[in-house]
């Protein structure tokens, strides 16, 4: 039977690039030694407070149909966090809760670009972004982010890409997989080529609570960019909320209208008692964030030490985020091959980063999502398996 060719364009090599880890998973489940750091999904659960809030709404029978676009106390809750994040002047009004951020894009993309669209994206990129601008009928312009540059956005290079067909510049800052967190010039730099070519920017933020060395900026607070920014963040990464499926974007008031109207006819709303434990975890932000930073940042420094001197290998700090980048490049072999040959010989698995966009060949994404002692015995397996390599 005939299928539309919305499936030809979320389909192809960014969905495939999930295998290693669904083989990952698949070994473990048969009680295989495998250590899985091909997610960014940690091994430990979300605050009990926000878990407890969760059950006693569901006991009080908080298992009805809710608000599409988010409850009151929620969306002020998050246009609360943003403001004091960016300073960008904001109310619930500007704020539609989705699931998870990945529903967020989705939602930016269908409601802001179309055929004949072109979304400019630094590259390497996060995974799903392709198929979230291709379903749109947008087709999706990389912006190649070099290794030598630290990964670091090549402002001519954006500018370069501009065309008349331009709509959106979508970008993650922090970003996954490469840690950067761009700077205040960066963004500055950014917000301009957007004014001056009348483009939306849809700015990813999940990481933000994770930026360890610098400071974290969202554009959307930047001269002229208030009415042009869609800004999306979640709970998932700065809360270790990922199974609860809660994010949010903040938007022109008239854009959220819109993405509300799509929400009514795609997820019709977040679960209630998922709202709750939101409200929970934004009220213990500071307390629950701080410490799940300095938890990542140990993380980072323990693997990054223990990798440091191994031959054929190298492993650079990440400013931010719960990944890092593994350099084989030395290694003379396609990145895919020591991914998959650390997973078959060594019991790791981790990403491909070339899945990511051409500019991460040679790198793979290691996720700092399992505890220290199992993180150090991966990097023993990772020490020997590039031993063996010669
Ligand atoms: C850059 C980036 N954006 C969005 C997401 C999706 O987050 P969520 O779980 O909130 O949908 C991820 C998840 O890994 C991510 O890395």
């Amino acid at each position: 039977m005939k299928l539309s060719s919305l499936v030809t364009r979320i389909g192809g090599s960014r969905v495939d690039a999930w295998q290693i880890h669904a083989q990952a998973n698949a070994a473990a489940a048969r009680g295989e030694d495998v250590i899985v750091l091909s997610v960014g999904d940690p091994e430990f659960a979300a605050p009990q407070a926000v878990t407890e809030r969760a059950a006693a709404a569901l006991r009080a029978g908080d298992t009805h149909y809710t608000t599409i676009i988010g409850r009151v106390p929620l969306r002020e809750r998050i246009a609360a966090r943003h403001q004091a994040g960016c300073g960008q002047v904001v109310d619930m009004r500007h704020v539609v809760v989705t699931s998870g951020a990945q529903n967020a894009l989705f939602v930016a993309s269908l409601c802001l670009c179309e055929a004949g669209d072109e979304v400019l994206v630094p590259e390497p990129l996060y995974l799903t972004y392709e198929a979230t601008v291709r379903a749109s009928g947008a087709s999706l312009v990389p912006v190649p982010v070099r290794p030598e540059t630290g990964f670091r956005l090549d402002l001519d290079a954006l500018r370069a890409a501009v065309t008349p067909r331009t709509r959106a510049i979508f970008l993650a800052t922090p970003c996954n997989p490469t840690g950067v967190a761009m700077s205040r010039d960066e963004l500055q730099a950014i917000a301009a080529l957007a004014v001056a070519h009348d483009l939306w920017v849809v700015s990813d933020e999940v990481y933000a609570s994770l930026v360890f060395d610098g400071e974290h900026v969202g554009i959307a607070g930047l001269d002229g960019m208030t009415e042009r920014t869609v800004t999306v963040s979640s709970l998932s990464k700065s809360h270790a909320m990922a199974g609860f499926r809660l994010g949010w974007a903040v938007a022109p008031a008239d854009l959220a209208r819109h993405m509300g109207n799509l929400l009514l006819c795609m997820t019709y709303g977040a679960p209630g008692f998922v709202q709750e434990a939101a409200c929970q975890a934004l009220d213990d932000s500071d307390a629950v964030t701080g410490e799940i930073r300095t938890l990542y940042r140990r993380r980072r420094d323990l693997v990054c030490g223990l990798l440091a001197d191994v031959p054929g290998l190298r492993c650079p700090a990440p400013q931010a985020g719960m990944f890092v980048m593994l350099d084989v490049r030395a290694t003379g072999l396609p990145s895919s091959e020591v991914a998959w040959g650390l997973f078959r010989q060594a019991g790791v698995s981790v990403l491909d980063a070339q899945a990511f966009g051409p500019s991460a060949e040679g790198f793979l994404r290691m996720g700092l999502v399992v505890d220290d002692e199992r993180l150090a015995e991966a990097c023993r397996r990772i020490r020997r398996y590039m031993a063996s390599l010669g």
